[in-house]
């Protein structure tokens, strides 16, 4: 076992995750609890994270003493090199501006930290963060590292087994940092490495079990991998406490509804409440063209619609959702903060309050792709588990101007079509998203020998690690022509094709 000691750095659940990724359990606690967890876990090894704050301030955040008491090996990563260095007795100097960006480390002695990885005379690049800076190290410790600007980059008692990073490992942009995590956590902490989603899904198990006691849960199911995946490790755990609602709004794609109705019913036997709310929502749609009207509209009458539901089965004390790290981190920093509204993004975060009731979110912890793991260990179908992300407002947001129950038809089939080439092509999972845009104009076109004057639909595909920024994928025009041949040929109403060459930024994923 790991702990992980968090000074609030933004990317600490990325150390948990590269811990995870070794096959090994961490937990990750606040400084401030992090004596109580210590002496509890009793962990092979610690490592403390980065963190906003300068140990040169009056009250900075210290690692419990008694770490260093004990003969348990220690990680520090940026802000925790800093603080182990001024623990032990060396010196830290404050004062530089806080800056992310990139760097070269080279290697001027062997340490233990390396092995395998890095060797000496070479540089490398790392992911830096200049801010305060370590300026005498502590007895015992000497300098491995060192970087243009940090001549303690790097530092190392490997006597004790304690080392420090000015850098910040976990993160993606630092190419060797996982092997640098993982030679603290196997071989210098001498952790197995057997732990995995298995284990997680016990432990999950346990944790809901402890949460919620023998009270009522409500889970809104949106047909997308979160919730499904959410809803399924809670029935393990509380069985009948559970009661599924699927809000069908009519705006999802071709044969999704039933599909999750037949996986939850028959698959899974989980009771699905499957609610048909197509015309409350069309209805209240009529005459929309306004995409943060239509956004906020499907939002409330979501709210609306699952509260009268929810009240029909008799009301629950606690509401499950599919929230993961990355909703987490984002509702974080961003809330209250200066930040524009982009897009009013539609979830069930009303919910809670408007219903006084206790949330229940058992990936939190989670990436996506952990929690497509989680999914193939509860047994969810491959097709599922890889299923591309799905906005909760659905097809209305790729619709652009009125919708209308034609239109929807019209995109429900180009959709299809675009998506069943994709698959058949093998690239389903090398694409982030792709859609069917079904756009609002109209061009003149000629077939047969008739002039036609019909819709544009507008294909988009793009790659992404985490929805933030995109790319759009690089078809091949062979294979572009065919699609756009095949929906001309088969969706009456389409006479033009287009693909969507925008990157995010500037544009978004959606096109509303
Ligand atoms: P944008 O269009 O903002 O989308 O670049 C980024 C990612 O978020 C998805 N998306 C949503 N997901 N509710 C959701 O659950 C929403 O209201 C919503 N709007 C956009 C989008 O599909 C993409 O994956």
């Amino acid at each position: 076992k790991i702990l992980i000691v968090d000074f609030g750095s933004q990317v600490t659940q990325l150390i948990a995750r590269r811990v995870r990724e070794e096959g090994v359990y961490s937990e990750i606690v606040p400084y401030q609890s992090a004596e109580k967890a210590f002496r509890e876990m009793k962990p092979k090894g610690v490592i403390l994270s980065g963190g906003p704050a300068s140990v040169t301030e009056a009250f900075a955040p210290d690692a419990p003493q008694m770490i260093f008491q004990e003969d348990v090996p220690v990680f520090g990563i940026c802000y925790g090199e800093q603080t182990m260095a001024k623990q032990l007795g060396g010196e830290v100097e404050g004062g530089h501006h806080r800056e992310f960006g990139r760097a070269e480390v080279e290697v001027i002695q062997d340490s233990k930290l390396f092995e395998g990885v890095w060797r000496v005379g070479e540089k490398y690049p790392v992911w830096m963060s200049h801010g305060d800076r370590v300026t005498k190290l502590p007895d015992g410790f000497h300098a491995v590292g060192v970087s243009e600007n940090a001549p303690f980059a790097v530092v190392a008692n490997e006597a004790r087994r304690y080392y420090g990073v000015q850098f910040h490992p976990e993160v993606v942009h630092t190419p060797h940092g996982a092997l640098l995590i993982r030679n603290f956590v196997r071989n210098i902490a001498g952790c197995t490495g057997d732990w995995s989603m298995k284990a997680f899904r016990e432990e999950a198990v346990e944790r809901i079990r402890a949460q919620v006691g023998t009270g009522r849960v409500i889970c809104g199911l949106s047909g997308g991998v979160d919730s499904a995946v959410a809803a399924v490790l809670l029935h393990e755990a509380i069985g009948s406490q559970l009661t599924c609602v699927f809000v069908d709004h009519g705006l999802m794609r071709a044969g999704e509804a039933e599909e999750v109705v037949s996986l939850f019913r028959h698959a899974y036997n989980i009771p699905l409440v499957h609610v048909r709310a197509e015309e409350t929502f069309l209805g209240a749609l009529a005459g929309v063209t306004d995409p943060e009207v239509k956004r906020k509209t499907i939002g409330k009458l979501f709210i609306d619609v699952f509260e009268e539901e929810a009240r029909k089965v008799g009301g629950a004390d606690f509401l499950a959702q599919g929230t993961l790290y990355p909703d987490v981190i984002e509702s974080v920093s961003f809330t209250g903060g200066p930040s524009v509204t982009i897009k009013s993004h539609h979830n069930v975060g009303g919910l809670p309050e408007r219903m006084n009731m206790r949330l229940v979110e058992p990936l939190r912890e989670l990436f996506k792709d952990e929690v497509r793991a989680l999914g193939r260990e509860l047994g969810l179908p491959e097709a599922f588990v890889g299923r591309h992300p799905f906005p909760g407002p659905g097809l209305a947001i790729r619709c652009p101007g009125e919708i209308t129950p034609e239109k929807l038809d019209i995109l429900r089939k180009a959709d299809a079509i675009y998506l069943e080439e994709i698959r058949r092509a093998g690239l389903y999972d090398d694409i982030w998203q792709a859609f069917a845009v079904l756009l609002p104009v109209r061009t003149v076109g000629v077939m047969g020998d008739g002039r036609t004057y019909e819709h544009v639909c507008a294909l988009r595909a793009v790659t992404s690690v985490d929805g933030m920024t995109a790319d759009f994928y690089p078809f091949d025009m062979k294979f572009l022509a065919r699609v756009a041949t095949r929906i001309i040929n088969e969706v009456k109403g389409i006479n033009r094709v287009t693909y969507d060459v925008t990157s995010k930024p500037p544009g978004t994923i959606e096109w509303e």
